[in-house]
């Protein structure tokens, strides 16, 4: 017969064995699409337009590629007008880039696609941490598979006849966010819809004075690990009103995406994503 307090303790470690094996085994490869529709007042858009949002691929030792190029095909079946990507492709070095392009094509065969840099993609804060001095690697892999890369630049694309303006920001963390040049000579009063792509959400407070409309973030993987009563501790932003899904902020719209990988193989009650976003006037 068991006692009382063998029967908490054999309850105890079943339970944590249990959150073990869904942190470690299955949420994180257990993906889920955001499939919202996004309204933007005081823009022209005549036609709706379907934006695939991904980010934080993460490809790593935890995140394999195959994992990564089926939540590409999970978000294509989708049928997106334009791919937007908010950083963080890889976690520090880039082992087989041939095998990542040809994941990557996928996404530019299908739909016109435009990148801003994260964290870990190269820079002053991923060179401490194992990764690449700067973003010369990262940029010939973008380039090799057909994706607009753009830092601290802004392009005006037509997607379904309507002019859509994407401007794009350098990392917050590897102090390469410069607003003022990436919205250098947009115009101020414009009505052409203009998207923001920043990987860090908290990148928010050094655009507040720029013209745009929807700021389309990654950085946070949702939290990654949200617990119960605490939320999301381990959120990597001073902000945490911005953690994950779409939020008004200033007259205008910051949407955050909870990303496609991680770091350190960990998710709890914080399932990997794709996001799409259907945008209209
Ligand atoms: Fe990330």
């Amino acid at each position: 017969m068991i006692t009382r307090r063998q029967f908490i303790l054999g309850g105890a470690a079943t339970l944590g064995l249990g959150v073990f094996v869904d942190m470690r085994v299955i949420e994180p490869r257990w993906l889920g699409v955001d499939h919202r529709t996004i309204h933007l007042p005081g823009v022209d858009l005549e036609r709706p337009i379907r934006i695939l949002h991904l980010a934080d691929m993460h490809l790593s030792d935890t995140v394999s590629l195959s994992f990564i190029r089926r939540a590409f095909l999970k978000g294509l079946a989708y049928r997106p007008d334009l791919i937007c990507l908010t950083g963080d492709f890889i976690s520090t070095r880039i082992k087989n880039p041939e095998a990542y392009v040809a994941t990557l094509r996928l996404l530019s065969d299908r739909a016109p696609c435009f990148a801003c840099p994260g964290n870990h993609d190269g820079g002053d804060w991923v060179k401490s941490h194992g990764g690449y001095n700067d973003l010369t690697v990262f940029r010939a892999l973008l380039h090799a598979a057909d994706i607009t890369l753009l830092v601290n630049q802004w392009e005006t694309v037509s997607i379904k006849g309507q002019p859509i303006r994407l401007v794009a920001l350098g990392d917050l963390w590897a102090m390469e966010a410069r607003p003022k040049t990436a919205f250098k000579n947009v115009p101020p009063n414009s009505r052409t819809p203009c998207i923001l792509l920043s990987h860090n959400p908290d990148s928010k407070d050094i655009c507040a004075d720029y013209p745009w409309d929807l700021m389309l973030c990654g950085h946070t993987h949702g939290g990654q690990l949200k617990l119960p009563l605490l939320g999301t501790p381990f959120a990597p932003v001073r902000d945490h009103r911005f953690v994950a899904g779409l939020h008004p902020w200033s007259n205008r719209l910051i949407y955050t995406t909870r990303g496609i990988g991680n770091i350190f193989g960990l998710r709890f009650n914080c399932r990997p994503e794709v996001s799409i976003l259907d945008i209209s006037a």
